[in-house]
């Protein structure tokens, strides 16, 4: 963990383009991205972040023209189910999670690889009272500093995500649906998939290589399996590929046991000690009452049909911290991320907090 603390300081292995006083306003900026294409692809390649700084960036229209000035194949659609709001053709915010919620390390979209965008680009035209962070990892050393027991099954064995988009009021009581004082509710399929047609459902799972299944009240499951351990499509390094710790009944608990150990916050450590209890509450109900764990939301095993342990959570979001430098916002930043290279989060906020994000 390499905290940022000083504000005005950029972590050292982003590449920064920061603006000249005289020439600061938004025009000069795409100037700048246009004259520099060559150098602004190399310097992705070689770090695998750059972050925007200091120019007048106000709107996500303005986002959108940085990004698509850079990468001309920005994605108009998000096939993810996380919380996004789209804002404009190209631009969603990121994702809506309640604030004292952390979202735990991830690279974008890991459980749907084919899906998975090479970059992804992140602006804030708001800074968060405090907190609000975006820690980013690096996939290659996660993946040497996990436990060699773990490394070599991720090697052998592919994960399988569950998703769990069914309409029976018994998955409130998932840890991942915790919203003080009590639960939110998923999104159902209908709304993921913006359509009532089983059929169509059917067609856009199995062309990214998911398996569903309905059951009988008309409600759906769907599998995606996925490499933890693969090749950098450019560069061929063997990376980690950022699989996601909310997946799994005790990542989002993991997470926050260490976020509160770097934020050192009261409300850290009772977020932390609320999970911990729904989590548990939510285990002992699964013993005692048998299939009641399908009513998850989500949930992840390896492809064998082995689990994975919530030791193995542990090392993995430890490593995500071990190896992750932590991005402070200032207002109008727009960093980009080598989306296989370097993987994500967000720490726990106070006050408004507005990030958007694109895809590459
Ligand atoms: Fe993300």
């Amino acid at each position: 963990m390499k905290p940022n603390q000083d504000d005005n300081k950029l972590p050292q292995n982003f590449h920064t383009i920061t603006a000249k006083q005289d020439a600061s306003d938004f025009n000069s900026l795409l100037d700048y991205l246009n004259n520099y294409q060559h150098e602004l692809k190399s310097s992705l390649a070689n770090y695998g972040a750059i972050v925007i700084r200091g120019y007048e960036l106000k709107t996500p229209e303005q986002f959108q023209q940085v990004g698509l000035s850079i990468f001309p194949n920005l994605q108009n659609q998000y096939p993810g189910g996380a919380p996004r709001e789209k804002v404009a053709e190209y631009v969603w915010t990121a994702s809506g999670l309640t604030s004292y919620l952390p979202i735990s390390g991830h690279t974008e979209l890991s459980y749907s690889p084919s899906d998975k965008p090479a970059y992804i680009l992140f602006f804030c035209p708001q800074v968060a009272a405090s907190g609000g962070e975006t820690p980013v990892i690096d996939m290659k050393s996660v993946l040497s500093d996990l436990p060699e027991q773990l490394r070599h099954k991720c090697s052998h064995t592919r994960l399988v995500t569950k998703l769990f988009w069914v309409s029976t009021r018994k998955r409130l009581f998932d840890v991942r649906l915790w919203k003080w004082p009590w639960f939110g509710s998923a999104k159902s399929w209908k709304t993921v998939f913006d359509t009532e047609d089983r059929g169509l459902v059917e067609v856009k799972c199995r062309d990214v290589g998911r398996q569903i299944e309905w059951l009988t009240n008309g409600d759906l499951i769907v599998s995606c399996p996925m490499q933890a351990i693969s090749s950098h499509p450019t560069t061929k390094e063997i990376v980690w590929t950022g699989w996601f710790p909310r997946f799994h009944i005790w990542g989002t608990c993991i997470e926050a046991w260490f976020v509160a150990n770097y934020q050192r916050k009261f409300r850290s450590w009772l977020v932390f000690f609320i999970l911990f209890l729904i989590t548990f509450v939510q285990i002992c109900v699964e013993q005692l009452i048998s299939g009641y764990r399908q009513y998850r939301i989500l949930n992840v095993a390896f492809e064998d049909g082995s689990n994975l342990s919530v030791w193995d959570v542990y090392h993995i979001v430890k490593s995500y911290w071990q190896n992750a430098e932590i991005f402070s916002w200032q207002e109008g930043d727009v960093l980009i991320l080598d989306n296989y290279r370097l993987g994500h989060g967000r720490l726990p906020f106070t006050g408004e907090r507005r990030v958007y994000t694109a895809f590459a």
